[in-house]
Protein backbone atom coordinates (compact mmCIF):
# COMPACT_ATOMS: atom_id res chain seq x y z
CA UNK A 1 0.00 0.00 0.00
CA UNK A 2 1.14 3.27 -0.95
CA UNK A 3 1.64 5.26 2.28
CA UNK A 4 1.03 9.18 1.09
CA UNK A 5 -1.76 8.37 -1.91
CA UNK A 6 -4.05 11.27 -2.10
CA UNK A 7 -1.56 13.75 -0.18
CA UNK A 8 -0.70 16.68 -1.82
CA UNK A 9 2.95 17.84 -0.90
CA UNK A 10 4.86 21.31 -0.90
CA UNK A 11 8.64 21.05 -0.90
CA UNK A 12 11.24 23.89 -0.26
CA UNK A 13 14.71 23.57 -1.74
CA UNK A 14 13.67 20.41 -4.23
CA UNK A 15 15.97 21.61 -7.20
CA UNK A 16 18.35 19.11 -6.59
CA UNK A 17 19.80 17.46 -3.05
CA UNK A 18 17.44 15.99 -0.16
CA UNK A 19 14.60 18.11 -1.39
CA UNK A 20 14.27 16.41 -4.50
CA UNK A 21 15.27 12.97 -3.29
CA UNK A 22 12.15 13.70 -0.96
CA UNK A 23 9.98 14.85 -3.93
CA UNK A 24 10.67 11.24 -5.91
CA UNK A 25 9.91 9.07 -2.66
CA UNK A 26 6.85 11.00 -2.05
CA UNK A 27 5.35 10.22 -5.90
CA UNK A 28 6.45 6.75 -5.53
CA UNK A 29 4.10 7.02 -2.20
CA UNK A 30 1.53 8.43 -4.31
CA UNK A 31 1.49 12.33 -3.67
CA UNK A 32 1.49 14.72 -5.81
CA UNK A 33 4.66 17.59 -5.26
CA UNK A 34 5.48 21.30 -5.61
CA UNK A 35 8.99 21.61 -5.67
CA UNK A 36 9.42 25.31 -4.69
CA UNK A 37 13.21 26.43 -5.08
CA UNK A 38 14.45 29.89 -5.55
CA UNK A 39 16.32 28.07 -8.43
CA UNK A 40 13.20 27.75 -11.25
CA UNK A 41 15.04 25.91 -13.76
CA UNK A 42 16.65 23.15 -11.46
CA UNK A 43 12.86 22.73 -9.77
CA UNK A 44 11.39 22.48 -13.58
CA UNK A 45 14.19 20.17 -14.43
CA UNK A 46 13.60 17.97 -11.38
CA UNK A 47 10.05 17.65 -11.63
CA UNK A 48 10.66 16.96 -15.51
CA UNK A 49 13.17 14.56 -14.43
CA UNK A 50 10.53 12.90 -12.01
CA UNK A 51 7.51 12.96 -13.96
CA UNK A 52 3.97 12.74 -13.45
CA UNK A 53 2.46 13.66 -9.77
CA UNK A 54 5.18 16.86 -10.20
CA UNK A 55 4.81 20.85 -10.58
CA UNK A 56 6.97 23.67 -9.53
CA UNK A 57 7.05 26.98 -8.95
CA UNK A 58 10.04 29.73 -8.41
CA UNK A 59 10.38 30.96 -5.01
CA UNK A 60 12.52 32.39 -2.78
CA UNK A 61 11.58 31.59 0.75
CA UNK A 62 13.25 34.83 2.46
CA UNK A 63 10.97 36.91 0.29
CA UNK A 64 7.49 36.48 2.55
CA UNK A 65 4.94 38.26 0.47
CA UNK A 66 5.81 36.02 -2.27
CA UNK A 67 5.71 33.17 0.20
CA UNK A 68 2.31 33.94 1.14
CA UNK A 69 1.35 34.62 -2.44
CA UNK A 70 2.68 31.32 -4.00
CA UNK A 71 0.84 29.55 -0.48
CA UNK A 72 -2.41 31.09 -1.29
CA UNK A 73 -2.50 30.57 -5.00
CA UNK A 74 -1.58 26.92 -4.39
CA UNK A 75 -4.05 26.63 -1.40
CA UNK A 76 -6.88 28.15 -3.64
CA UNK A 77 -6.40 25.21 -6.49
CA UNK A 78 -6.19 22.29 -3.85
CA UNK A 79 -5.56 21.92 -0.48
CA UNK A 80 -2.24 21.47 0.75
CA UNK A 81 -1.32 18.11 3.34
CA UNK A 82 2.19 18.32 4.08
CA UNK A 83 5.11 20.98 4.22
CA UNK A 84 8.54 19.80 3.88
CA UNK A 85 11.25 23.15 4.88
CA UNK A 86 14.28 21.98 3.32
CA UNK A 87 16.10 25.02 1.49
CA UNK A 88 18.72 26.24 3.27
CA UNK A 89 22.21 27.43 2.50
CA UNK A 90 25.66 26.63 4.52
CA UNK A 91 28.66 28.65 5.09
CA UNK A 92 31.58 29.14 7.87
CA UNK A 93 33.69 30.98 9.71
CA UNK A 94 35.43 31.08 13.61
CA UNK A 95 32.80 33.85 15.37
CA UNK A 96 36.10 35.88 15.18
CA UNK A 97 35.80 36.02 11.45
CA UNK A 98 31.73 36.16 10.88
CA UNK A 99 30.60 38.94 8.59
CA UNK A 100 27.20 40.64 8.81
CA UNK A 101 25.97 39.45 5.04
CA UNK A 102 26.57 35.78 6.04
CA UNK A 103 24.64 36.22 9.36
CA UNK A 104 21.91 37.66 7.53
CA UNK A 105 21.58 35.62 4.68
CA UNK A 106 21.55 32.24 6.74
CA UNK A 107 19.04 33.51 9.54
CA UNK A 108 17.08 34.80 6.27
CA UNK A 109 16.57 31.42 4.44
CA UNK A 110 17.41 28.61 7.08
CA UNK A 111 15.31 30.64 9.61
CA UNK A 112 13.06 33.67 8.41
CA UNK A 113 12.25 31.40 5.57
CA UNK A 114 10.89 28.33 7.52
CA UNK A 115 9.01 30.17 9.83
CA UNK A 116 7.05 31.98 7.13
CA UNK A 117 6.43 29.54 5.52
CA UNK A 118 5.26 27.66 8.52
CA UNK A 119 2.95 30.82 8.81
CA UNK A 120 1.22 30.36 5.45
CA UNK A 121 1.00 26.71 5.03
CA UNK A 122 -0.76 26.61 8.61
CA UNK A 123 -2.96 29.33 7.92
CA UNK A 124 -3.83 27.66 4.79
CA UNK A 125 -4.03 23.95 6.42
CA UNK A 126 -6.35 25.44 9.41
CA UNK A 127 -8.95 26.96 6.90
CA UNK A 128 -8.84 23.53 5.06
CA UNK A 129 -9.88 22.08 8.06
CA UNK A 130 -8.43 18.88 7.72
CA UNK A 131 -4.61 18.84 9.28
CA UNK A 132 -1.59 18.22 7.85
CA UNK A 133 1.96 17.68 8.21
CA UNK A 134 5.13 19.83 8.45
CA UNK A 135 8.46 18.64 8.49
CA UNK A 136 11.55 20.94 8.86
CA UNK A 137 15.22 20.19 8.28
CA UNK A 138 17.00 20.32 10.74
CA UNK A 139 20.69 19.06 11.50
CA UNK A 140 23.18 17.29 13.35
CA UNK A 141 24.77 21.13 13.43
CA UNK A 142 21.51 22.46 15.32
CA UNK A 143 22.35 20.07 18.21
CA UNK A 144 25.87 21.54 19.50
CA UNK A 145 27.88 24.10 18.00
CA UNK A 146 31.04 24.00 15.99
CA UNK A 147 34.37 26.24 16.09
CA UNK A 148 34.37 26.55 12.68
CA UNK A 149 30.64 26.93 11.64
CA UNK A 150 29.37 29.55 14.11
CA UNK A 151 26.50 30.74 12.50
CA UNK A 152 24.55 27.59 10.06
CA UNK A 153 24.54 25.81 13.71
CA UNK A 154 22.60 28.55 15.04
CA UNK A 155 20.98 28.75 12.46
CA UNK A 156 19.81 25.10 12.89
CA UNK A 157 19.10 25.38 16.68
CA UNK A 158 16.63 27.37 16.25
CA UNK A 159 14.69 25.53 13.16
CA UNK A 160 14.34 23.09 16.38
CA UNK A 161 13.29 25.40 18.44
CA UNK A 162 10.96 26.92 15.77
CA UNK A 163 9.39 23.41 15.06
CA UNK A 164 9.17 22.73 19.16
CA UNK A 165 6.81 25.87 19.32
CA UNK A 166 4.58 25.49 16.07
CA UNK A 167 4.12 21.95 17.13
CA UNK A 168 2.85 22.74 20.71
CA UNK A 169 0.50 25.61 18.82
CA UNK A 170 -0.49 23.92 15.58
CA UNK A 171 -1.17 19.86 17.15
CA UNK A 172 -4.81 21.45 18.24
CA UNK A 173 -5.41 21.52 14.80
CA UNK A 174 -4.28 18.42 13.47
CA UNK A 175 -1.14 19.62 12.26
CA UNK A 176 2.25 17.85 13.64
CA UNK A 177 5.23 19.53 13.21
CA UNK A 178 8.50 17.68 13.51
CA UNK A 179 12.32 18.22 11.83
CA UNK A 180 14.56 15.78 10.48
CA UNK A 181 18.30 15.92 11.69
CA UNK A 182 20.41 14.18 9.32
CA UNK A 183 24.26 13.99 10.09
CA UNK A 184 26.83 14.09 6.43
CA UNK A 185 25.34 13.80 3.46
CA UNK A 186 27.22 13.71 0.36
CA UNK A 187 26.10 15.71 -2.62
CA UNK A 188 26.27 19.37 -3.86
CA UNK A 189 25.79 20.92 -0.41
CA UNK A 190 28.56 18.78 0.94
CA UNK A 191 31.14 19.35 -2.29
CA UNK A 192 30.53 22.82 -1.01
CA UNK A 193 31.22 22.19 2.70
CA UNK A 194 34.20 20.46 1.68
CA UNK A 195 35.70 23.27 -0.30
CA UNK A 196 35.00 25.63 2.84
CA UNK A 197 36.49 23.17 5.57
CA UNK A 198 40.24 23.18 2.53
CA UNK A 199 40.43 26.65 3.16
CA UNK A 200 39.61 27.21 7.05
CA UNK A 201 41.92 23.49 8.08
CA UNK A 202 44.20 24.08 5.14
CA UNK A 203 43.26 19.99 3.47
CA UNK A 204 42.79 18.85 0.25
CA UNK A 205 40.19 18.71 -1.87
CA UNK A 206 38.26 15.67 -0.27
CA UNK A 207 40.06 15.08 2.69
CA UNK A 208 37.36 16.35 5.18
CA UNK A 209 34.64 14.30 3.45
CA UNK A 210 37.30 11.29 4.10
CA UNK A 211 37.69 12.03 7.48
CA UNK A 212 33.79 13.08 8.30
CA UNK A 213 32.56 9.68 6.66
CA UNK A 214 34.77 7.65 8.84
CA UNK A 215 33.73 8.80 11.68
CA UNK A 216 29.89 7.95 11.46
CA UNK A 217 29.03 4.43 13.63
CA UNK A 218 27.16 3.43 10.16
CA UNK A 219 30.56 3.67 7.94
CA UNK A 220 30.06 6.42 5.70
CA UNK A 221 28.50 9.37 4.67
CA UNK A 222 24.67 9.67 4.39
CA UNK A 223 23.04 9.73 0.97
CA UNK A 224 19.99 11.84 0.38
CA UNK A 225 17.69 8.27 0.21
CA UNK A 226 19.05 7.26 3.26
CA UNK A 227 16.67 10.15 4.79
CA UNK A 228 13.34 9.49 2.50
CA UNK A 229 12.25 6.85 4.81
CA UNK A 230 11.91 9.55 7.85
CA UNK A 231 10.42 11.94 5.68
CA UNK A 232 7.56 9.35 4.89
CA UNK A 233 7.03 8.77 8.47
CA UNK A 234 6.35 11.93 9.41
CA UNK A 235 4.20 12.59 6.75
CA UNK A 236 1.81 9.89 7.33
CA UNK A 237 -0.95 8.59 9.49
CA UNK A 238 1.93 6.37 11.55
CA UNK A 239 3.08 8.91 12.78
CA UNK A 240 -0.06 10.82 14.23
CA UNK A 241 1.01 11.11 17.76
CA UNK A 242 4.25 12.52 17.52
CA UNK A 243 4.58 15.72 18.24
CA UNK A 244 7.66 18.48 18.17
CA UNK A 245 10.13 16.09 17.74
CA UNK A 246 13.45 16.58 15.95
CA UNK A 247 14.68 12.75 14.62
CA UNK A 248 18.33 12.30 14.40
CA UNK A 249 19.01 10.18 10.91
CA UNK A 250 22.61 10.05 10.94
CA UNK A 251 24.41 7.05 11.04
CA UNK A 252 25.08 7.42 14.87
CA UNK A 253 26.92 10.36 15.12
CA UNK A 254 24.48 12.40 17.61
CA UNK A 255 22.26 10.54 20.23
CA UNK A 256 19.38 12.53 21.90
N1 LIG B 1 23.76 17.67 3.05
C1 LIG B 1 23.98 17.53 4.35
O1 LIG B 1 24.99 16.96 4.79
C2 LIG B 1 22.98 18.03 5.35
C3 LIG B 1 23.20 17.74 6.70
C4 LIG B 1 22.30 18.23 7.65
C5 LIG B 1 21.21 18.97 7.25
N2 LIG B 1 21.03 19.23 5.93
C6 LIG B 1 19.87 20.04 5.57
O2 LIG B 1 19.08 19.38 4.60
C7 LIG B 1 18.47 20.32 3.73
C8 LIG B 1 18.79 20.01 2.28
O3 LIG B 1 20.20 19.95 2.12
P1 LIG B 1 20.90 19.60 0.73
O4 LIG B 1 22.18 18.93 1.06
O5 LIG B 1 19.96 18.96 -0.20
O6 LIG B 1 21.23 21.10 0.21
P2 LIG B 1 21.49 21.65 -1.26
O7 LIG B 1 22.37 22.85 -1.09
O8 LIG B 1 21.97 20.56 -2.17
O9 LIG B 1 20.04 22.11 -1.78
C9 LIG B 1 19.41 23.22 -1.24
C10 LIG B 1 18.39 23.75 -2.23
O10 LIG B 1 17.78 24.91 -1.64
C11 LIG B 1 17.65 25.91 -2.63
N3 LIG B 1 17.59 27.24 -2.01
C12 LIG B 1 18.61 27.97 -1.51
N4 LIG B 1 18.18 29.16 -1.08
C13 LIG B 1 16.84 29.19 -1.30
C14 LIG B 1 15.83 30.15 -1.06
N5 LIG B 1 16.11 31.37 -0.54
N6 LIG B 1 14.56 29.85 -1.39
C15 LIG B 1 14.26 28.64 -1.95
N7 LIG B 1 15.18 27.70 -2.21
C16 LIG B 1 16.46 27.97 -1.87
C17 LIG B 1 18.86 25.73 -3.53
O11 LIG B 1 18.66 26.32 -4.81
C18 LIG B 1 18.99 24.21 -3.57
O12 LIG B 1 18.25 23.65 -4.64
C19 LIG B 1 18.98 21.70 4.21
O13 LIG B 1 18.05 22.24 5.12
C20 LIG B 1 20.26 21.36 4.93
O14 LIG B 1 20.62 22.34 5.89
C21 LIG B 1 21.89 18.79 4.97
Amino acid sequence: MRRLEGKRALITGAGRGIGKAFAEAYVREGATVVLLDIDGDAAARAAAEIGEGTEWRQLDVTDVDAVDAVVESLAAEAPIDILINNAALFDMAPVNEVTEASYDLLFAVNVKGPLFMMRAVSRAMIAAGRGGRIINMASQAGRRGEALVTVYCATKAAVISLTQSAGLALIRHGINVNAIAPGVVDGEHWDGVDALFAKYEHLQPGEKKRQVAAEVPFGRMGTAEDLTGMAIFLASDESRYVVSQTYNVDGGNWMS
